[in-house]
């Protein structure tokens, strides 16, 4: 088991929009690597890159039509590998995005896939037999190729499913089972990708829809024959590759059980992540909620559950936000981010921070879907670096983005104030990786009931937060020397009746 990912710290980059050195108006390799210090300041000590392959951006590359090369659009295959070079000299891994259930209708094994000819790529995508088949609870394009049939996608149209073949096989005459050849071609397929960018020099993969591979597979938390796909090449990376970590975007612990090292907890209703800050999607409260409402015990069970069933072979990767979920700020304020960070990255798990986020960029209401981003545009605008034009983003007129017309947040400003919040956050994870017991011990709640403040204990050191705009007190004892190493606002303090915690505060007691 690859021993960096316990002490790691993510950052991820969405590449379109981090740094453009040349002017196009897109992020770029370069743009990245003369930012690493500003990662490595952070407290980071590791990249999570959001797809970086040649790709049409029929959504936001997550549609790839060569998955050995990388896009122009962020520069040359020397650009790429001065990038790796460079992080992994200042002690930064990185780990790139890998998409295996799709690629790019414009990729030419798909193209090759289309035509009415049989070919050595006639089955690495999954077409129905007919063009005039509909099956139901398949999205199946039609019309658009001169292969008689029509093609299942894995997410848009544009995104043609790879065939790793289906666990139950309802209809012989176009499904074939996850053990047939064709689809065993698909997994060694998808491993020379992985092998290729590994002798390049990646840390590891961020897996896309990592859940998605082979069809009729059972519910997110079964998928027993996705599941063997993945722990077969758990055991590839194990012989091969033994460093390199594979962190799902899954959301469940099943991932676990299929071999990835990690997995996040995703935006997903009625989870601890989604209870904790997101809850109003589903029309709850969020614990966060300054007003109150949030449902505490339930965020404590449904954590405790997914921690235990994970935390001896893998960990839960929580996340600020990503590319696909709108920002915390502006639906919090600077004071509640600090809050959610500090609860977030002390809970037992890796911490990935988008980038923006430590400097409370704003998710940007009602921009226009570009690269078909839709509502996930306004998550992915450029980081804003200081005031000058394009929020020193870039220097060409027109960006692949609009920086947020709000000029106040940007790195240089807080950069000066001791106070901002990025200075904080790099204090926090200052005090965090000085602090084995948040990598290295088990995880107990002591209190956890409504919007009351949530306690809980890693080792010998004791959280106390409370979110709300009025002081609460947390019926738990501390030990009698117990005295405080960290907090967020004002120092919560013992008292016979318990834990006394200032309003909106988080205190780490030892
Ligand atoms: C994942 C990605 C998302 C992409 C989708 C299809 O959810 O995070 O951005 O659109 O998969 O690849």
């Amino acid at each position: 088991m690859s021993v960096w990912l316990k002490s790691a710290v993510f950052y991820e980059i969405y590449p379109n929009s981090f740094m453009d050195s040349d002017g196009d108006g897109y992020g770029d390799f370069k743009g990245i690597t003369s930012r690493l210090d500003h990662i490595k300041s952070l407290g980071a000590n590791a990249i999570w890159l959001n797809p970086h392959y040649r790709s049409p951006f029929m959504d936001g590359g997550y549609d790839i039509s060569d998955y050995f090369k990388v896009s122009e659009r962020f520069g040359t295959e020397a650009d790429f590998d001065e990038f790796i070079n460079t992080a992994h000299a200042k002690g930064i891994k990185v780990i790139l995005d890998l998409v295996p259930g799709h690629t790019s209708e414009q990729n030419p094994d798909f193209l090759r896939s289309a035509e009415n000819t049989r070919n050595d790529m006639y089955d690495r995508f999954i077409w129905t037999n007919g063009e005039w088949d509909f099956p139901q609870g398949y999205r199946a394009v039609a019309g658009r190729h001169n292969r008689k049939g029509n093609y299942i996608v894995n997410f848009f149209s544009t995104q043609p499913a790879l065939n790793y073949g289906f666990n139950e096989v309802t209809d012989p005459s176009w499904q074939m089972s996850y053990k047939s050849e064709s689809a065993l071609k698909t997994r060694e397929w998808l491993k020379s990708v992985m092998r290729f960018w590994l002798d390049r020099g990646a840390d590891g993969f961020r897996v896309d829809m990592a859940d998605s591979l082979v069809k009729n597979d059972g519910d997110r938390d079964e998928k027993p024959a996705t599941s063997e796909i993945w722990r077969d090449i758990r055991k590839m990376l194990d012989e091969e590759y033994p460093d390199a970590v594979i962190v799902s975007e899954w959301s469940s612990p099943q991932s676990i059980r299929a071999g990835f090292h990690a997995d996040f907890m995703l935006d997903h209703h009625g989870n601890p992540y989604n209870l904790l800050v997101r809850a109003e999607e589903c029309g709850k409260h969020s614990y966060f909620d300054k007003n109150g409402g949030g449902d505490a015990a339930a965020i404590a069970d449904g954590f405790t559950k997914w921690y235990d069933a994970v935390k001896n072979n893998g960990y839960i990767a929580l996340i600020s936000c990503n590319h696909d979920t709108p920002r915390l700020a502006p639906y919090y304020t600077e004071d509640q981010l600090k809050l959610i960070y500090t609860t977030l990255f002390t809970l037992p798990g890796v911490p990935f921070v988008y980038y923006g986020d430590e400097i409370g960029m704003k998710y940007v209401k009602d921009m226009p879907s570009v690269e078909c981003g839709f509502a996930r545009t306004g998550t992915r605008t450029p980081m804003q670096w200081n005031t000058d034009k394009n929020a020193g983003f870039s220097s060409a007129d027109t960006t692949f983005l609009p920086a947020d017309v709000d000029k106040r947040i940007n790195v240089a400003a807080q950069e000066k104030d001791k106070k901002s919040l990025l200075n904080f956050l790099r204090g926090f994870f200052q005090f965090r990786r000085s602090r084995k017991e948040f990598t290295d011990t088990d995880l107990e709640f002591l209190y956890a009931k409504g919007s009351e403040p949530l306690v809980y204990r890693r080792g010998g050191l004791t959280v106390a937060v409370n979110p709300l705009a009025v002081k609460q007190t947390a019926p738990v004892a501390l030990r009698p020397k117990a005295k405080a190493v960290f907090a967020v606002g004002k120092e919560a303090k013992p008292s016979k009746d318990g834990i006394v915690v200032p309003p909106m505060s988080l205190t780490v007691f030892e």
